[in-house]
């Protein structure tokens, strides 16, 4: 027996070779859908002209926008709903939680496939599925074709032994992972965790580690579905659906690197990188304005319990604010039936609804230049909707402890860690979920139309590639440029995630406030970026608002996984500076000429971009498989699906 990656691509492959590198073709079991990414996907499958979903289940959440600021966000939750009745997937509607929390709690499968429009789909990697952030295009290909594409990665088994010290939590393993290999060290590999120390891990703990995959730039992450799973899966009341799932004694991999749980310390990362990690001693002491508990990476009943156990009978430091958003319905109605929700209330914490929260800076934004400590799984600049903020990223245990301390504070300070007591049951009423019956299944009719907002506007169609062109270089950034960056969060932009020319005008605006006036000038612009470009969220309009202001082209040392192939999708080529030094040969204003670009993106050659201030040649390579290159070469997916739509009716009107 294999490892559990190749297991389960292998029961999935649908075309290409298991070689590291290589495109392969999965058929995904599940897809999932949030309402900032969601609608989006949808609009695309129409435009596909797809008539049904070719994937079996299909869920679709209400996880982000819940408090429906403006009509514009109702009106995309209500096209994201009818769509959904449509095509026959299911609602999760707002209040219930937050997708990846209520799908690992609700649909999770072991050794099933999940693709999904947000980068923490990885979290489903918990119960041993393998699971797939995706950007909205690559998802509404998938539930349109029932496949989807990605490189066979580089399996690397993480060995874990020993156990936890007190106090040290799920969330600092994974800080530790980012402390020893940053933000792009997992790009192209699978982290597939066995060995000793998993069983001592619960099911909302390797949740932790899961997600926090996305920030490593990882493909994925996988755990066994073991007895501890199966535990979680009976607390849950769907035992019926929980399998084993378990790599070989003899299977091989990639490469392997020894953890031992027991060596890790209390962490956290400062503004404004997961990856700046440090032993919280360095810490102690930060004065706080904020304290927030939750997210996709913390808002499990243990994360809830332990902060209600911490608070018993303490209070909320008069400095700062604390809040809490609990993960998923689910988890409230346990906290309710347990008596946490008194202790938190009591102690001066604010509990919100279950949902993304603050996390994609849609409430609890900070003032301009207070701190503020979260147990989220990002702190990229801007992210918080404050632009000049300053977010630590900590565990529960470490929040709690600084909520009473009005200080960033060891909870080591405090005694002996409670220890944390599973809930009678994890089971929950359905409200909140609403079962679609798929369309005509024969014909494919659907059963109503979606319906669109005044506001939403029609996806735009990528231009293909000229084989010779003039770009100007309209911006230059360094490395690690997130989404975050390129097309940042916040109440005004999230209202605009289904009219891509008005949210194409956010791009870059804390980071450079003209980028979108300069681009506007220009017909064809370029991009010049450090290493690791596009990290961060699958958030899709880092690449589909750049294609409206006529980015035409990118050079970067290096590109984040979603982000590269978001690129390819909307017919933006990614070039990639080789050897990198290339980057110093370009400044911001340069024009830069390409020539034979369809021939270099037909051939997967390397081609030379000639400076015309400096006269400077620089090589570029642009490494796609064959599908994208077609992709991109066609000016995108739409491109390419309107183009073969064309053919088609021209080769049936001559014959
Ligand atoms: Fe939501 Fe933040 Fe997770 S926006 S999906 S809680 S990363």
């Amino acid at each position: 027996m294999t490892s559990i990656t190749r297991q389960i691509i292998g029961s999935h492959l649908l075309a290409g070779a298991e070689i590291t590198g290589e495109a392969i073709q999965l058929r995904p079991d599940q897809v999932l859908l949030q309402d900032t990414n969601g609608p989006m996907s949808f609009l695309q499958l129409e435009a596909l002209g797809s008539p049904r979903l070719r994937v079996p289940r299909v869920v679709a959440y209400v996880d982000h926008n819940v408090q429906q600021v403006d009509c514009r966000n109702s009106d995309d939750h209500r096209y994201l709903e009818t769509a959904s009745a449509r095509y026959g997937a299911i609602v999760s509607k707002a209040g219930n939680g937050i997708c990846h929390q209520v799908h690992l709690e609700t649909f999770s499968v072991p050794g099933e496939v999940l693709v999904g429009t947000d980068s923490h789909t990885v979290l489903c990697g918990a119960v041993g599925m393998l699971a797939f952030g995706a950007g909205s295009m690559e998802v509404a290909v998938a539930m349109g074709t029932g496949a989807y594409w990605l490189a066979m990665p580089r399996i690397v088994r993480i060995w874990l032994t020993g156990s936890l010290r007190p106090w040290v939590t799920a969330k600092d393993v994974v800080l530790e992972l980012l402390r020893r290999f940053s933000v792009h060290g997992g790009r192209g590999k699978v982290f597939e965790f066995d060995g000793p120390g998993v069983a001592a891990l619960t099911v909302p703990q390797r949740a932790t580690i899961a997600n926090m995959g996305a920030e490593l730039g990882l493909t994925t992450t996988v755990f066994p579905s073991d007895a501890v799973t199966r535990a979680y899966f009976e607390l849950l009341g769907r035992e019926a659906e929980w399998r084993p799932v378990r790599a070989g004694a003899d299977a091989a991999y990639d490469e392997t690197i020894e953890l031992d749980l027991s060596s890790i310390g209390v962490l956290v990362a400062l503004p404004s990188s997961p990856d700046r990690v440090v032993p919280i001693e360095e810490a102690v002491g930060t004065p706080l304005d904020q304290v927030i508990v939750g997210s996709c990476t913390n808002g499990s009943w243990e994360d809830m319990y332990t902060v209600a156990r911490i608070m018993r009978g303490k209070q909320v430091h008069p400095a700062l604010s604390a809040v809490l958003f609990p993960g998923s319905r689910r988890v409230m109605e346990a906290m309710a039936r347990e008596g946490l929700t008194a202790d938190l209330l009591t102690a001066g914490i604010q509990i919100a609804g279950a949902s993304c929260g603050a996390c994609p800076g849609l409430s609890h934004v900070p003032a301009s230049g207070t701190r503020s400590l979260r147990t989220f799984n990002r702190n990229f600049p801007g992210r918080s909707g404050t632009r000049d903020d300053a977010v630590y990223l900590c565990s529960p245990a470490v929040a709690a402890a600084s909520a009473i301390a009005g200080a960033i504070a060891d909870p080591r300070e405090l005694g002996a860690p409670p220890d944390v007591v599973p809930p009678g049951s994890l089971r929950s009423s359905p409200a909140g979920l609403v079962h679609n019956a798929a369309p005509g299944a024969a014909s494919g009719e659907p059963t109503a139309p979606a319906i669109r907002g005044p506001h939403m506007q029609p996806v735009p169609i990528g231009q293909a590639p000229e084989d010779e062109l003039i770009v100007h270089v309209v911006l230059k950034v360094a490395d690690n440029i997130s989404t975050d960056h390129i097309s940042p969060v916040g109440v005004e932009a999230l209202l605009l995630r289904t009219n891509i020319p008005a949210i194409a005008a956010h791009s870059f605006k804390y980071l450079d406030p003209t980028f979108a006036t300069r681009a506007k000038a220009h017909p064809n612009n370029a991009i010049v970026a450090g290493a690791h470009y596009g990290q961060g969220s699958s958030r899709e309009t880092a690449a589909s608002g750049l294609m409206v202001l006529g980015v035409r082209v990118i050079l970067a040392r290096s590109f984040a996984r979603i982000h590269q192939a978001n690129l390819v999708n909307w017919g933006i080529v990614p070039l990639q500076l080789e050897p990198p030094a290339g980057y110093d040969a370009l400044e911001q204003g340069d024009e830069l000429q390409i020539t034979g670009l369809r021939g270099l993106l037909a051939s997967g050659k390397p081609l030379t971009v000639v400076n015309l201030r400096t006269g400077a040649a620089i090589d570029v390579a642009c490494a796609l498989s064959p599908r994208e290159r077609d992709i991109v070469l066609a000016g995108g997916v739409l491109a390419q699906a309107r183009a073969a739509v064309a053919h088609a009716v021209q080769t049936a009107a001559d014959s």
